[in-house]
């Protein structure tokens, strides 16, 4: 599954709207138009990745007010400390989800994710990191999933039902309590499964700037195996899968169902058609390109 992140916006009508003409180009070239919404939490008001990605400054007219679920900074060059979230943000910020999903699915996208991740608004809620609260939004296991379970079903009311709904979620923080974390995350991915999620996108925490994250080729691929098999929810991961025999070895082993890719995709937009041909699939142009690439391809072969 080819993963095209694009940076936008859909808390407003408008902005739906100019998605409308995005959404209706990829279904003429024969793709899945998705999208995926995410509230950036503590980690929100920063800079570009590549012009710092650190916080912008206090006093900065570009930047604003972050929210969280406890009045706790990620840390590092995210030191902004954010506002703890009251009852009332929560049941907002849960309604926004809610609008923005009704949004998307009326401009006609076709799939749906929810960011549960990399410790943004939801993942921190659930981290123990980032959330000290009191309520029954904090401490136990359950009353840290409780935000995003809720959320999640709320959106469940308003995406359709035969649309696939699914959440990416760090399931793992590499904190040194990562047996602890998984077994938790693990019961709250089975209740998403009880609350309509189709499918479940296994990623990590990304919640504290401390961790010590094994980086390398398939570094999360166990890890979204155990995910897969004891939710028995269809599985998608991602992270260092470059190689197409990489890639469907992790399919074909029943490990993940999906595997998703980022860079490759940025190195060679065309990596679908380059995997199609190594892997020996029948008609690779057709099966990946739209028809006035595949037309041609397919016809005059160059190699
Ligand atoms: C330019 C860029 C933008 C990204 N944007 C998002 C995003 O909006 N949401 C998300 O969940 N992950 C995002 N990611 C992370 C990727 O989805 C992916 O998990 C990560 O790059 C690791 O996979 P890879 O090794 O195939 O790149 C982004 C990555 C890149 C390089």
């Amino acid at each position: 599954m080819a993963w095209f992140p694009i940076g936008t916006l859909i808390w407003n009508d408008e902005q739906a709207e100019a998605l409308r003409p995005i959404v209706q180009a990829i279904k003429a070239a024969g793709a899945t138009p998705g999208i995926q919404i995410a509230h950036a939490g503590r980690k929100a008001s920063a800079n570009r990745p590549w012009e710092g990605d650190d916080h912008i400054v206090d006093g900065d007219a570009r930047g604003w007010e972050t929210i969280a679920p406890s009045a706790i900074a990620f840390g590092g060059d995210l030191g902004k400390v954010p506002t703890e979230m009251t009852k009332a943000d929560i049941l907002r910020v849960q309604q926004d989800f809610v609008d923005a999903a009704e949004r998307a699915g009326d401009a006609g996208f076709e799939w749906l994710m929810l960011h549960f991740a990399h410790g943004y608004l939801a993942q921190s809620f659930f981290s123990i990191h980032s959330n000290q609260r009191e309520d029954e939004y904090g401490g136990s296991a359950e009353n840290r999933g409780r935000f995003l379970l809720e959320t999640l079903a709320a959106v469940r009311k308003v995406w359709p039902e035969d649309r696939p709904l699914t959440a990416r979620f760090g399931v793992i923080e590499y904190d040194g309590r990562d047996e602890e974390t998984l077994k938790e995350s693990i019961a709250l991915v089975s209740r998403f499964g009880d609350a309509g999620l189709d499918a479940i996108d296994v990623s990590v925490g990304f919640s504290t700037p401390t961790a010590q994250i094994p980086w390398g080729p398939n570094f999360l691929a166990e890890t979204a195996a155990r995910v897969h098999s004891e939710t028995g929810l269809p599985t998608s991961t991602s992270w260092f899968i470059s190689d197409p025999e990489q890639a469907d070895a992790l399919v074909q082993s029943g490990k993940t169902d999906l595997v998703m890719l980022g860079r490759p995709m940025l190195a060679n937009p065309h990596w679908p058609y380059a995997a199609a041909k190594t892997l020996g699939v029948e008609d690779p142009a057709w099966a990946t390109l739209p028809a006035p690439y595949a037309h041609w391809l397919a016809r005059y072969r160059t190699s």
